[in-house]
């Protein structure tokens, strides 16, 4: 493999940092990219150079950056978004990009319907996919309807991550419940809260398919997991995930995104619903999937990589999931102390067989979670500053005033 050309990340949590040490370790030259300076991911010993920006600052100013940046580097480099945000920006400035950046060219429309899980809900519709009852309500009468019509549990979540609000979920079992909590009565007076009913299952009903596909919307790498724990609890992110064949959530994420002509990186939940005895897709990211270390291949290719040999024009071998390999969020060990649903030493331990790589500590660079540590100990440090510049140059030498 050519590891000459540099790699720029797009957002330094634990799905960039994976990022960084994959192509880190082959030699590649990453730069890192976070809103923060006091991201634990930034601290990577595989950063050539860091830089701190908002991937939402106004796109002119960003594309500013991003010169800067490039000139920095000093050759063009790939693009790597791992947030929604970043994957925006790239779509939305593909062509002002493509002079000094190499990444897929996705379609800024579907890069949208994609993000916003209003528009999402329509393109499974078309196609002709199931989804868990969904509604979008606009007001409180709206909330309680859907509450009636719903069985179980509800799951409320933010509609459009562009719009304005905080990142937020709960699993309610009522419409007071919900109307209840400030957050979700926020998001409903702006118009931006979506309900779905939740699908009940432990958290080994939630799936995750991560994968790329090239100019020509062939998939050249899919991969299957598993969630086996989430954190928090219920409706979170992958804390303990197993990479396992299914051929039916494969076939059917690749059927649909084929269909919409996509391009580039993915990262999908799936749910399985026992009702009916299908998968659910509920949420379609179009980038770097933050887990997306949980998939390996046999000779070590995982979605970052194949991405970085398709940007730099290289040859693609066929991808070979390690079907059993495990992957590890630090969270998990919140399992052991929870109120509900906690599990024994002996049982957690035993759940951790077979896990190969950890999101935050790695033997050859332990700063990142050194940092992550540090930072719980002394408390969220205050706001992130914009507009620094890469990791050992002087700001006003690099940046444009
Ligand atoms: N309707 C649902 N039923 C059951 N679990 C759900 C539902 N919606 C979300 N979840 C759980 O919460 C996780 C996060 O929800 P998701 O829709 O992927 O939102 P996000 O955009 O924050 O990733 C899912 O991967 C899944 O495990
Ligand atoms: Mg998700």
């Amino acid at each position: 493999m050519n590891t000459e050309t540099p790699v720029v990340v797009l957002g330094a949590g634990y799905g960039g940092l994976g990022a960084a040490r994959s192509l880190g370790r082959l030699g590649v030259a990453a730069w890192g990219v976070h809103s923060r300076r006091d991201a634990p991911g930034l601290a990577s010993r595989y950063w050539r150079g860091t830089a701190v920006w908002d991937m939402a600052a106004p796109a002119e100013e960003t594309l500013g950056f991003m010169r800067v940046l490039a000139a920095r580097i000093g050759r063009r480099a790939v693009l790597l978004p791992t947030t929604d945000a970043a994957a925006l920006f790239t779509a939305a400035h593909a062509g002002a990009l493509a002079a000094d950046f190499l990444f897929a060219a996705q379609p800024l429309e579907l890069v949208r319907a994609l993000v916003d899980k209003r528009r999402l809900q329509q393109l499974l519709a078309a196609a002709g996919l199931p989804a868990p009852r969904t509604a979008f309500p606009s007001d409180a009468d709206g909330v309680r309807r859907f509450a009636r019509e719903v069985d179980g549990s509800i799951v409320a979540k933010e509609a459009d991550p562009r719009m304005p609000g905080v990142s937020w979920k709960a699993v309610a079992t009522s419409a007071d419940a919900l109307l209840a909590d400030a957050e979700g009565a926020r998001l409903l007076a702006l118009g931006n809260l979506m309900l779905q009913e939740y699908v009940a299952g432990g958290d080994e009903a939630s799936w995750m398919f991560d994968g790329y596909f090239d100019s020509q919307s062939a998939c050249r790498a899919a991969f299957v997991g598993q969630k086996l724990r989430q954190y928090p609890p219920g409706a979170g992110v992958a804390s303990l995930a197993v990479c396992a064949r299914n051929d039916e959530v494969e076939a059917m994420v690749v059927a649909f995104l084929r269909g919409l002509g996509y391009r580039g990186m993915v990262d999908v939940d799936l749910r399985y619903d026992a009702r009916d005895g299908r998968y659910k897709i509920l949420d379609v990211n179009p980038r770097l999937g933050a887990a997306f270390r949980l998939f390996v291949d046999r000779r070590g290719l995982d979605v970052a990589r194949v991405a970085y040999l398709d940007a730099t024009g290289q040859a693609i071998p066929s991808v070979e999931p390690l079907e059993g390999r495990r992957w590890m969020l630090e969270e998990d060990a919140t399992a052991l102390v929870r109120r509900d649903r906690r599990i024994g030493v002996l049982a957690w331990t035993a759940s951790l067989r077979g896990v190969r790589e950890l999101a935050w500590f790695a033997a050859d660079d332990p700063r990142p979670l050194l940092v992550r540590g540090l930072r719980g100990v002394r408390g969220r440090a205050a706001g992130g500053a914009h507009r620094r510049g890469p990791s050992g140059v002087p700001v006003r030498d690099v940046w444009p005033s």
